[in-house]
């Protein structure tokens, strides 16, 4: 498909397989007592630093968070001028992965939002797992075919 790329870690280059380490430190702190599903996103920002998140769950089911989207709020809040250029996506839950491990419809509008935002791709590395292939994602909008954007909503 185009834009989506199976990548070996040797084939990446030191900053994106340091950025991909640090999203599985990360998935550590996923609090996910609930689904027991651990993911940790990295993401690597324009200025060179890197924001990381994990999912947060709640009793109250719709109220956690996506790992992913923790990243990007976390940036948003903190560093509001500085764009994010890419983002690392991992589980460490693997085996309960089916057909490849990508991120979640909501978080693949928010990171296209994002991108809309900066005027540029967010690059997206996935891994479900240390021994699972790695995937590489040119952009959240490689994802996100016919995604949702409206005039006059706060996103224009
Ligand atoms: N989750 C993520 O954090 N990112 C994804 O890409 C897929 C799902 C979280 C949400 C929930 O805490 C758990 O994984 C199970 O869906």
């Amino acid at each position: 498909m185009e834009g989506i790329f199976e990548r070996t870690l040797e084939q990446l280059d030191a900053e994106d397989a340091e950025l991909l380490e640090s999203a599985f430190e990360v998935a550590a702190s996923a609090y996910a007592p609930h689904s027991k599903f651990h993911v940790g996103a990295a993401a690597r920002l324009s200025s060179g630093r890197v924001v990381v998140g994990s999912n947060q769950e709640n009793v109250a089911f719709p109220s956690g968070l996506c790992a992913e989207r923790v990243a990007a709020f976390a940036a948003g809040a903190q560093f509001p001028n500085d764009s994010i250029e890419v983002m690392a996506i991992v589980t460490t839950n693997g085996e309960k992965v089916l057909g490849g491990f990508s991120p979640c419809g909501g978080c693949r509008q928010v990171l296209f939002e994002s991108e809309e935002r900066q005027s540029h791709p967010i690059r997206l590395i996935l891994q479900g797992g240390r021994d699972a292939k790695i995937v590489e994602v040119a952009s959240a909008a490689v994802l996100l075919p016919l995604a949702f954007k409206a005039r006059g909503l706060g996103a224009d």
